[in-house]
């Protein structure tokens, strides 16, 4: 594996760390606090191309590789992550559905407003009956003509309040089963969509989440993606690719705990020392070192073998379970580290704690993960391709 990176991807890094630390910083206790929706500062994501990162610019996007992509999560998650879920539901899953699975004339008409910031994306799949077990779809597309007549309604959807387009996964079929499930692009101005109440949460609380209901919304045939019957196929595909992104949030979330750690761990004394001067501390902070590093060297992997075409199902996984864990168990200790001040919320980390918690829940499970590397195990494949 090589991981030194280009002069792009550190300028993407420097460009995002730029960003996080001031446009997100200030203002992120209220946002969380408050449940404020960050418009300018997804205002300001899409002007410096954070929202289109890997759209081809022949779309409007900025043609880069998933690993600066990774990066830029990374960055932006160390302190905010209610602003990367955004931006990574409109990379991962809206705009890489579209363009890897997408008809010429869906991407000509949604790429360049979805990259550009224009226009904000939702993947539209969970349900209040049905998460993990995503065949199960309850929601209806049945063909009329030269329509899909959509009804149903979806739990969970990132920027469902904000968003200008879903993509809606539904079945069409349902004696096919998961055959007979399709995905569509669907306006949310189009008659019958309605966005439910914003959802309060323990975590990404600025971000907002949204039941989303369709009634008898008519869509055009052209906006099904693929072909009849590929919709579940196509949503597992691109969940792979979304899970890279989650990796990466967990990755920043972790990272950014133990910075902060580490800082006041050097700055606070007891016993006549600064605290990173004792064992205790100064153990934890190597666990944390290792596993982070660890997490890092994964989520990277994973978005060098999507770069590089090969197969990254496994390794998306993987990069999830293991980061998503590393998130959760680091902000613990960085909020211990911090005794009293890490339970207040001026010093970050007990934000970074409650945001690391829907790290091993949303883009499937950490039970689902474990499902998905255990199934590539059982079909021969003992580990994800590695390369030096
Ligand atoms: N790529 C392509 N095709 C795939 C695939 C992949 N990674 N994984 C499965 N498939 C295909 C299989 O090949 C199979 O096709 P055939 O029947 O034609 O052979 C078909 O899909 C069904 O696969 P399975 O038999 O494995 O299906 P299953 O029901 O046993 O389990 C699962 C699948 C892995 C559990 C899946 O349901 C899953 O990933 N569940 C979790 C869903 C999830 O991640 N939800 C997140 C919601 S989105 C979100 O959180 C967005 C947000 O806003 C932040």
């Amino acid at each position: 594996m090589n991981y030194q990176l280009n002069d792009e991807q550190l300028a993407v890094q420097e460009a995002a760390r730029e960003f996080a630390q001031k446009e997100l910083l200030p203002g992120v206790i209220d946002r969380d606090r408050t449940m404020r929706y960050p418009a300018e500062q997804v205002a300001k994501m899409a002007e410096l191309g954070f929202l289109g990162m890997m759209v081809s610019p022949d779309y409007g996007g900025g043609g880069m590789d998933t690993l600066s992509y990774v990066l830029a999560m990374e960055e932006i998650s160390k302190v905010d992550s209610s602003c990367s879920v955004i931006m990574s539901v409109n990379n991962s899953l809206v705009c890489h559905g579209i363009e890897k699975k997408g008809s010429e004339e869906q991407k000509k008409k949604y790429l360049p407003r979805l990259a550009t910031g224009e226009w904000i994306g939702s993947f539209c799949l969970s349900e209040p009956g049905s998460g993990s077990d995503a065949t199960r779809q309850s929601t209806q597309a049945l063909r009329d003509g030269d329509h899909y007549i959509l009804n149903g309604t979806k739990n969970w959807i990132t920027n469902g309040g904000t968003s200008k387009l879903h993509i809606v996964i539904a079945q069409s079929a349902p004696d096919k089963g998961h055959h007979g499930i399709n995905a569509f692009l669907v306006e949310t101005s189009w008659p019958g969509v309605t966005i439910g109440a914003k959802e309060d949460k323990l975590g990404i609380r600025a971000s907002d989440t949204h039941t989303i209901m369709y009634n008898d919304v008519r869509v055009p045939v052209q906006n099904r993606i693929g072909e009849d019957g590929s919709g579940f196929a196509f949503a597992m595909k691109i969940l792979d690719g979304g899970r890279i992104g989650i990796a990466s949030q967990a990755l920043g979330i972790a990272a950014g705990a133990y910075e902060l750690a580490l800082r006041y761990a050097q700055e606070r004394e007891a016993f006549g020392k600064p605290i990173v001067q004792h064992q205790a501390i100064a153990f934890k902070l190597a666990n944390m070192a290792t596993e982070i590093d660890a997490a890092r060297l994964l989520v990277y992997r994973a978005a060098q073998l999507k770069d590089k075409g090969l197969d990254y199902s496994m390794a998306a996984s993987m990069a999830k379970l293991f980061a998503s864990d590393v998130a959760m168990r680091h902000t613990v200790e960085a909020v211990q580290i911090h005794g009293g001040y890490g339970y207040v919320k001026e010093y970050h980390v007990e934000r970074l704690m409650r945001d690391a918690k829907i790290t091993q829940i949303y883009e499937g499970t950490s039970e689902i993960q474990r499902l998905v590397i255990a199934r590539h195990i059982l079909k021969g494949q003992l580990y994800p391709p590695v390369f030096y």
